[in-house]
C-alpha cells in the first residue's frame, strides 16, 4: 500500500490490513507537565503523524534543509522512503486520568472511561513492570521497519520533557489478518494466525464487538476503541520437541491447512460437538481455539492485530520469542472474558504472559483537530 488516510471516523491502524512491522511504544508523561501542556504534546504529535503517514518528513526540509548551527527537526532515515503503510494509532492508558499515586494531574480523573482499568492478574501471568502499563501508547504499523521506527524515534523526540518511553516493542510477521483480502499469516508456532479474526469487511461485527458506540459510555471515546497489549513469551525450544499431532490438538486446528479438526477447510467453522470413533471431542476440550471461541464466551469477539518478535536470546541460548498480542475491542470486558477462559487452555505450557497494558483509543481525527479532541 502506498499511504493511508490520517484522518477519518476512527483511528488508522485498526482495520487497516495488517501491515507487515510494528513498532509499538508506551510513553509516561512527565509529572511536569500540566493539561495545557498535555494539548499540546498530542498536537504536535497529530500534526507529525498526518504527516509521517503521507511519507513526509516531521516538517518540510526538516532533515537537510535547515539550519547547519541547529539539530535536524527529524532524524533523516526514512528520507527517500515511501509511506509504507505507516499507520500510527494513539492510546490513552488509565494513569493518564488518575496516576499510580491517585493524583489527578490533568484534571481528566473524572472522564476516565469506567471500564479502563488495569487489567485484572489473570492465572499464570508474570508480567514484568519494565513492558507493562504506560501513561499514553503510539502503535506505529508499516510495510517497511525503517518506517515504523522512523515514526516512534521522531514521536519520542517531539515528546522530549514532556513524556518519555517507558516501553517499546517490535514486532515482524503480522499475526493476524484484519481484511479477508489478505491470506493468514503465521505465528512462531508454525500455525496460521488470524482465521477467525474479526475482518474489516464485517461491518455489523466491527460495530458490535470493536468500535464504542455512540451511545456506549463515554461519549468522547465514540467512535474509537479499546487496545489491550500482551507481550506473550513462546516456548519455542519445549514447542519444537512437540509431536504434530500433539500441537495440532493443542490449537484445535491442523497445521497445514489451518481447518478445524472437525474438519472442511480453513474457512469451515469449527464442530465443536463433533466427536471421533472412540467418542472424544474432536477438537478437544482444552484446545485454545474452543476456549477462545464465541461460542465458549457468551457470544463475544475481538479483533487480533498482533506480531511476532525476537529479541533475541537468553543466557540459556533460547530464542527470546513470541507473540506480540493486541487486540481492540470496544469493552475490555471482552479481553477479560476471553483471557479468563483460556486458564484452561493445553497451549499454556507453551506460553508466558510477560507484558500487559490496556488504552483506550479515541475514535478518528478530523483535520485540524487533535487526537482524543473529545476528551478535554
Ligand atoms: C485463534 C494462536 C493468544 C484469542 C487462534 C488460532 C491460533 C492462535 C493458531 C487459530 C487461528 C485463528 O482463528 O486465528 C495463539 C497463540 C497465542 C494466542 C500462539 C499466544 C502466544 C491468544 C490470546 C487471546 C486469543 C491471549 C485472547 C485473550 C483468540 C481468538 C481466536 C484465536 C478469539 C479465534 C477463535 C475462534 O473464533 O475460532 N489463536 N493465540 N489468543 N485466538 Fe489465539
Amino acid at each position: 500500500a502506498a499511504a493511508y488516510d490520517f484522518h477519518g471516523v476512527h483511528q488508522a491502524g485498526i482495520t487497516t490490513p495488517a501491515q507487515d512491522r510494528l513498532h509499538f511504544a508506551a510513553f509516561d508523561v512527565s509529572d511536569t507537565l500540566d493539561r495545557t501542556g498535555l494539548v499540546e504534546l498530542l498536537t504536535d504529535w497529530t500534526d507529525a503523524a498526518a504527516r509521517l503517514t503521507q511519507g513526509l518528513e516531521v516538517e518540510d526540509g526538516g532533515a537537510v534543509g535547515g539550519s547547519d548551527v541547529a539539530p535536524p527537526a527529524d532524524t533523516g532515515e526514512a528520507l527517500g522512503l515511501p509511506a509504507a503503510g505507516l499507520t500510527i494509532t494513539f492510546g490513552f492508558g488509565p494513569t493518564l486520568f488518575t496516576d499510580a499515586a491517585g493524583v489527578d494531574r490533568f484534571g481528566l480523573a473524572a472522564r476516565r472511561p469506567p471500564a479502563l482499568e488495569a487489567l485484572p492478574r489473570f492465572q499464570g501471568d508474570a508480567l514484568k513492570p519494565e513492558w507493562t502499563g504506560g501513561d499514553l501508547c503510539v502503535q506505529a504499523c508499516a510495510d517497511d521497519p525503517q518506517v515504523a521506527v522512523h515514526a516512534i524515534r521522531n514521536l519520542s523526540r517531539i515528546a522530549f520533557g514532556r513524556a518519555s518511553l517507558r516501553w517499546s516493542q517490535l514486532g515482524f510477521g503480522r499475526t493476524s489478518s484484519t481484511s479477508t483480502a489478505q491470506s493468514t499469516p503465521r505465528n512462531l508456532f508454525g500455525f496460521k494466525d488470524g482465521t477467525a479474526n474479526v475482518k474489516a469487511e464485517e461491518r455489523e461485527a466491527l460495530a458490535e464487538h470493536v468500535w464504542v458506540d455512540d451511545g456506549d459510555e463515554p461519549a468522547w471515546l465514540a467512535g474509537g476503541s479499546y487496545l489491550v497489549a500482551r507481550k506473550i513469551r513462546m516456548v519455542i525450544e519445549s514447542w519444537d520437541r512437540v509431536q504434530l499431532g500433539e500441537q495440532e490438538r493443542l490449537v484445535g486446528r491442523t497445521k497445514g491447512e489451518g481447518a478445524p479438526l472437525s474438519g472442511g477447510t480453513e474457512s469451515t467453522a469449527p464442530d465443536f460437538e463433533a466427536e471421533g470413533a472412540t467418542g472424544a471431542p474432536l477438537i478437544p476440550t482444552d484446545a485454545h481455539v474452543r476456549l477462545a471461541h464465541a461460542s465458549a464466551n457468551g457470544g463475544v469477539r475481538m479483533l487480533r492485530r498482533g506480531y511476532n518478535f525476537v529479541d533475541g536470546n537468553d543466557e540459556l541460548g533460547r530464542l527470546d520469542a513470541g507473540l506480540f498480542f493486541l487486540s481492540f475491542q470496544r469493552s475490555p470486558e471482552q479481553f477479560v472474558t476471553v483471557q479468563r477462559s483460556l486458564a484452561a487452555d493445553a497451549l499454556n505450557e507453551y506460553l508466558k504472559h510477560v507484558g500487559s497494558a490496556i488504552f483506550a483509543v479515541p475514535g478518528g481525527i478530523r483535520p485540524g483537530e487533535h487526537v482524543g479532541q473529545a476528551l478535554f
